[in-house]
């Protein structure tokens, strides 16, 4: 494995040649997806400023150039005009400012009527590598030129340096704008603290931190956090770190969220309940980001990162990683955020393929199966000989089901776990697998929940086995993403 000095990895891009290389390296990967969102060249981490604006999404993802390494971050853009198929329009956040001077960190947007203004976390240090981070903006102009505006504020001395990720919300009721940033007390816990303004760009102040009644000790770190307004409901969004959840192995970092009421006069989220329910119950998925449905306030689109802080992947080899999560439409049904694929993916279906007369997986699929009650177990990328392999396994007994990647050939990450298991109280009824040539998405029961993960299968996993009673189906995808060199 390569090791990176610090040089290397805050090495400032200056001309798109200096990765053109890198790039047609990587696109030569057997693991490049074909449908889903993935770095140009080198990493990419969290999906930023995810927002829908004169007829156009856009969504940007935290960029790392040089390879499969955290170093210095750029937003690169993207855009598309049905969350289906994208389109890559190249760097838009240079980190060239004082401000910003070690990376452009994660962040949110807030469409205006003639432009898209884009909140972030300028991630300055001094010349002693002490962090003193900065909440900065741009005004999308022409919705591609980023011109930088002046910072917001700086840095609260009241916490310690982790201080980041602007989630800008405005508050219909109070008329007021509000960023809340992820934080860390001088006790090192995780929280969030708020700042208000009535404009979008000058006189922010600092109002407060957030009070979650009985989260005030959960994790020492809150990244990118959200509060959202979906089905009637708000929903606090976030990702504490170094915490063990039951259940999620030996992860310590997690994604996930609680149900409950924001009050911004006292600044308070009341949980409607003491759990902390995790977002995605697969292995790789972090940093999630709300874009607002444009027709109805109350809805959101939600995608993450497919991929988790101080892990690695095996493309790390091939000196590139990352990739973001399909888009998925966020509704609360019992009391549960319900993450459904959009049913405009259905366009991306091609050949339909018959499973009585093949087993053969292909590497670019959705597949659907249809419960018809009783225990259910699927073999993904098995060999021909039905050993090993990605399992998916209904316990109608227990009532749940389980996904276990410890049968792949490449197998990472192994001491976060290699097995998932989600309570299905209600038993299994559906489910449909999003497929691509180094991931698979897996939605239960109608978005009742979702596994997504990486997985870098070899030669000769290639095979389905089903058994149980279900019906299945099968399609080929289209492309959606192109893999060109846009910097
Ligand atoms: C989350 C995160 C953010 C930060 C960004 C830097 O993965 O650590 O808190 O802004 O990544 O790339």
């Amino acid at each position: 494995m390569k090791s990176w000095t610090k040089e290397e990895r805050y090495r400032v891009l200056k001309s798109a040649e200096e990765i053109r290389e890198l790039h047609e390296r990587t696109i030569l990967s057997d693991y490049r997806q074909s449908y889903h969102i993935q770095s140009v060249t080198g990493l990419l981490n969290d999906p930023n400023g995810f927002v829908f604006h004169d007829g156009v999404w856009h969504l940007f993802y935290q960029w790392c150039p040089w390879g499969a390494v955290h170093g210095l971050k750029y937003w690169y853009h993207t855009v598309s005009k049905d969350l289906v198929t994208w389109q890559n329009k190249g760097v838009c956040i240079c980190p060239d400012t004082f401000y910003d001077n070690k990376g452009a960190y994660s962040g949110s947007a807030l469409p205006t009527p003639d432009s898209v203004y884009l909140y972030y976390t300028g991630n300055h240090r001094d010349e002693d590598w002490t962090r003193k981070p900065y909440t900065c903006l741009v005004d999308l102009k022409d919705g591609g030129k980023a011109v930088k505006l002046p910072p917001l504020f700086g840095m609260n001395e009241d916490y310690t340096e982790h201080q980041r990720d602007p989630k800008i919300i405005h508050d219909e009721k109070s008329g007021k704008n509000y960023i809340i940033l992820g934080a860390q007390t001088k006790d090192k816990k995780g929280c969030v603290i708020i700042y208000s303004s009535d404009s979008q760009t000058e006189n922010w102040r600092f109002e407060g931190q957030l009070k979650v009644p009985g989260f005030e000790d959960f994790g020492d770190m809150w990244e990118c956090p959200s509060i959202e307004t979906i089905s009637g409901y708000d929903v606090l969004i976030f990702c504490p770190q170094h915490i063990r959840l039951a259940g999620r192995g030996g992860s310590v970092h997690h994604s996930g969220y609680l149900l409950g009421h924001m009050d911004w006069e006292s600044l308070t989220f009341t949980p409607d309940n003491t759990s902390f329910h995790v977002l995605d119950f697969g292995f790789d998925s972090y940093a999630a980001e709300c874009a607002a449905n444009p027709n109805d306030r109350t809805k959101a689109t939600l995608v993450a990162w497919m991929g988790l802080p101080d892990a690695s992947y095996p493309t790390d080899e091939e000196d590139w990683s990352g990739c973001l999560t399909l888009p998925r439409e966020l509704r609360v049904r019992d009391r549960r955020l319900i993450q459904q694929p959009l049913d405009s993916l259905r366009a991306l279906r091609g050949e339909k393929l018959d499973l009585e007369a093949t087993n053969v997986l292909p590497r670019v699929c959705e597949l659907e199966l249809i419960g018809r009650g009783g225990d259910l177990t699927l073999r993904l990328f098995a060999a021909e000989d039905g050993s090993g392999g990605l399992v998916v396994a209904y316990d109608d007994a227990a009532k749940e089901i389980t996904v276990d990647r410890s049968g792949m050939k490449q197998r990472f990450n192994t001491e976060l776990g290699e097995q998932r298991t989600r309570p299905l109280p209600k038993g299994l009824f559906h489910l449909r697998f999003f497929i691509d040539r180094s991931s698979i998405e897996i939605f239960v029961n109608d978005g009742d929940a979702v596994f997504s993960s990486r997985i870098f299968p070899t030669e000769g996993e290639n095979r389905l086995f089903i058994s149980g009673d279900a019906s299945a189906h099968l399609w080929r995808l289209n492309r959606a993403v192109e893999d060109d060199f846009a910097v």
